[in-house]
């Protein structure tokens, strides 16, 4: 019997230094042989975000030393490795950089294929990591950079079907975060605190609810909430805009996923119908309880990512590296890192800003 395919998965493309193997199985779903993940939270914190050197600076410290630490947990002899994936765009460049050339220098000397994965087509794809899952679906995409309905339609074929126009959902939790003193990376922090606090304390408003199709918008919420911060006192009335900031998003994501259902199903006429939550932000508890709601009510199966594999990590990368490997869709050794590399052929950009949503 032939051995099955195990693809080494590299992942550097903001704050977090990733490296995994996972191996093809006769189950369709692979299995993860280890999963190394460390975090740059503690440089970045006093500065109250990522700072692009410094992650830069501490991926070129740790590379080496996650790879090792992933291929002994493996238990796999590098000569087993079929291929090397490594993650391509989008990002921050100097990060990409990193982990792009340490993925150029395995695949060459191990004289193995090299396979550059999109970073959010990895998040798009990490339920496969534990559940069977077939095309067409329809993803929700809820990162730190970005905010998408898409249709799923195969390896890299994308249709978008909303985006966000301004901030990002995770960015708009960690920008509010801020606002509430709670100290980077704010998101999740910030939704223990919205779980002390009355989400009916404050009345927040809903940009763009009820007009511009799965489109969503965060912005107008952070300006609320920057007049309403000048005016609190007491540790209490932050709890309860923090609640009542998380049962506004949730209010938000359950008006436009209807919209999605509506406009996946005008687009792909099948009998089952699921719907991916992936990214940083999918591992909030109140919006994954609301997204399972809205999804029980249109006939929709809800698929979570595993919560730890929810934020970056390098297994996505190797699960996308896997479906291309069997593909034999390769890369050349000269890819270049692609900061603002698309998920669809639609990106488009924002007027006047020089932006690709
Ligand atoms: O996917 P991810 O790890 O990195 C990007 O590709 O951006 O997402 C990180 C984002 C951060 O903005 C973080 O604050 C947010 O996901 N996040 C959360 C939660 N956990 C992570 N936001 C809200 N609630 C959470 N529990
Ligand atoms: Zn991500």
């Amino acid at each position: 019997m032939t051995e099955k395919p195990i693809i080494l998965g590299i992942e550097t493309s903001c704050d977090e230094t990733a490296v995994s193997l996972i191996q093809d199985n006769e189950s369709g779903i692979p299995k993860i042989l280890s999963n190394v993940i460390s975090s740059q939270f503690d440089i970045h914190k006093e500065f109250g975000g990522v700072v692009p050197e410094l992650a830069a600076r501490s991926h070129v410290e740790k590379i080496d030393l996650i790879a090792k630490k992933a291929i002994e947990e493996s238990g796999v002899s590098l000569n087993k490795v079929s291929a090397i994936a490594a993650t391509a765009g989008p990002g921050l460049i100097v990060c990409l950089t990193v982990g792009l050339n340490f993925g150029k220098a395995m695949a060459s000397s191990l004289n193995i294929p090299f396979i550059g994965v999109n970073h959010l087509e990895g998040h798009a794809l990490s339920p496969k990591l534990h559940s069977k899952l077939d095309y067409p679906y329809l993803l929700l995409l809820i990162s730190g950079g970005h905010s998408q309905y898409l249709s799923v339609n195969g390896l890299g074929k994308y249709k978008r079907l909303g985006t966000t126009i301004d901030d990002a959902l995770g960015e708009a939790f960690d920008k509010i975060a801020k606002l509430l003193g709670i100290e980077f990376p704010g998101g999740p922090k910030l939704e223990r605190f919205a779980k002390k606090g009355d989400p009916n304390k404050f009345e927040l408003p809903k940009p763009i609810i009820n007009k511009g199709g799965c489109n969503l918008s965060f912005a107008g919420l952070k300006t609320a909430i920057l007049r309403i911060t000048k005016k609190i006192k007491t540790e209490q009335e932050k709890f309860d805009l923090a609640a009542s900031f998380q049962k506004t998003i949730e209010e938000i994501l359950y008006v436009k996923t209807k919209k999605a259902f509506q406009e996946f199903k005008e687009i792909n006429s099948i009998d089952k119908n699921n719907f991916v939550v992936a990214g940083g932000v999918a591992a909030n508890e109140g919006i994954r309880n609301k997204l399972i709601k809205v999804s029980n009510e249109n006939n929709f199966k809800s698929i979570f990512p595993d919560l730890k594999l929810c934020g970056d990590n390098g297994a996505m990368i190797a699960m996308v590296g896997l479906e291309k490997y069997k593909l034999k869709q390769f890369d050349n050794l000269d890819l270049p890192a692609s900061p603002r590399l698309p998920l669809d052929n639609d990106a488009i950009f924002l007027k006047g800003a020089g932006v690709k949503l």
